[in-house]
């Protein structure tokens, strides 16, 4: 019988983060890092499982951090969930080595930070442009994490996908070293996109937000006929739903950069919806095919 894993270990500080590193960069090991704000569901959980494959034997570090910096004034700071016991638990069960948990003034002992990530213009559409400085706030917290982790990989879901080409883009740029893994969003039975705000959804109200994932569905299954026919598929099926306030729905290359007028057949796509319901801001997105006749349909 296999021996159960060691709990993960929890640490707070930066001196503690290193320490408990330090064996494991010694002997060469591969570490791997799942950055979260806590309220650990099923679909942190497959990227921890991620990031196990990704470094074998190698230390898998996951952070529990809700960054102050990428919320804006109104927005949820105050009441998301913080539920540091149960995602200990979590952790556990897929076998972390490691949870990082810092206060805030451990990632930023000046507040604000003088020094931020500026996202550049692909900061500014989609949610950026719904949410000014919040990928300045991701990108500049997954700097510092990622500079007191120091991995060799980061898994992030795609259903924050936007998050996830910055993320990208910012590792690349600036030579961070880090590989940016995106890895797929995981789904309840009916569609609705897991996240940890959806606990913030009454029944009604879930009821409500499963337009989004159902909009998409019908972009991907009408995207052969081009991207005016996926929209508009995508449209029937909001307008059909009472109760989600659309913020966008977008269909652009996988770069996030605007869809050709006539794409090349077979040209890979990704559609992205974002919308309110009740006070709840929700965000979905599917990778789509076109086809070369854009708007045929
Ligand atoms: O996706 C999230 O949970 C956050 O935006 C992240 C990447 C942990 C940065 O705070």
């Amino acid at each position: 019988m296999a021996s159960p894993r060691p709990a993960p270990r929890l640490v707070t500080t930066r001196s503690e983060l290193a320490d408990a590193l330090t064996a494991s960069r010694r002997a060469g090991e591969r570490v791997g890092f799942v950055p979260t704000m806590g309220a650990l569901h099923a679909g942190h959980a497959s990227l921890m499982d991620r990031a196990r494959a990704e470094v074998g034997a190698g230390p898998v570090v996951v952070s529990v951090f809700v960054n102050p910096l990428q919320f804006g004034p109104g927005e949820d700071l105050d009441r998301y969930p913080r539920t540091l016991d149960a995602d200990l638990e979590v952790c556990g069960e897929q076998g972390v080595d490691l949870v990082l948990a810092p206060a805030v003034d451990e990632v930023y002992p000046a507040w604000p930070p003088a020094v931020t990530v500026d996202p550049g213009p692909l900061g500014s559409v989609l949610d950026g442009a719904s949410r000014p400085g919040h990928f300045a706030g991701v990108l500049t917290v997954v700097a510092k994490l990622f500079g007191l982790v120091r991995p060799d990989v980061a898994v992030f879901g795609q259903k924050d996908y936007q998050q996830l080409v910055l993320i990208r883009r910012m590792s690349a740029d600036l030579c961070l070293g880090v590989d940016v893994v995106g890895a797929e969003t995981v789904r309840e039975p009916d569609g609705l996109a897991l996240s940890s705000r959806n606990r913030y959804l009454d029944a009604e109200q879930r009821q409500a937000a499963l337009a989004l994932s159902r909009a998409l569905r019908a972009a991907a299954e009408a995207s052969s006929y081009g991207v005016a026919a996926a929209l508009d598929s995508a449209r029937a099926e909001l307008r059909a739903a009472p109760g989600v306030d659309l913020d966008y729905l977008e269909i652009t290359l996988p770069d996030l950069s605007p869809v050709p007028d006539e794409p090349a057949p077979g040209t890979e796509a990704r559609a992205l919806v974002a919308g309110r319901v009740g006070s709840t801001r929700l965000i979905d997105n599917v990778p789509l095919t076109l086809s070369s006749s854009p708007g045929l349909a």
